[in-house]
């Protein structure tokens, strides 16, 4: 299926999940579950949340070990907090700041999540065992999906 009409039935599927609730722990369960089950290619999809001014710890996720605090001076999660905007990595071996937590990743987009003020809060990571897996179509609809959660 066409990646577009892919993104288009997640978000129908994530809205009708989660509009009743305002729990973003819940939320960002079902984010995470419904988005890593979308696309088989996908090896880490979830949450690192910003804890104090420099810290991110893991949240809900699904797939194989992921660290559980990153420093914001360092990773794409890091980056993507400092600068508050989306990160996308179409070959993680070729950055030195990418923290690898497997092997098996070959590229990686990270979105921030922000408050209803502004505030970035926590960033939603994906990985990918594909190379060159994410573009404009990922950006523009895992934005929409983290625009939803607080
Ligand atoms: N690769 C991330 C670290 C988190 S794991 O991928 C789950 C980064 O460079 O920030």
């Amino acid at each position: 299926m066409d990646k577009k009409l892919k993104y288009k039935e997640l978000l129908k599927r994530i809205d009708s999940l989660i509009k009743d609730e305002e729990d973003y722990i819940s939320k960002m369960s079902t984010i995470a579950c419904e988005i890593f089950q979308s696309f088989d290619h996908f090896n880490w999809v979830g949450f690192y949340r910003l804890v104090n001014e420099n810290i991110l710890k893991v949240g809900p996720y699904q797939g194989t070990h992921g660290c559980l605090t990153i420093d914001i001076n360092k990773g794409v999660c890091g980056k993507c907090v400092r600068e508050k905007k989306v990160q996308i990595e179409n070959d993680v071996n070729s950055i030195p700041h990418h923290i690898e937590c497997s092997s098996d990743t070959k590229s990686e987009i990270v979105i921030p999540v922000f408050d209803k003020i502004g505030n970035l809060i926590a960033v939603l990571d994906i990985d990918s065992i594909k190379l060159n897996c994410f573009d404009s179509i990922d950006e523009k609809y895992l934005t929409i999906i983290c625009a939803n959660i607080y």
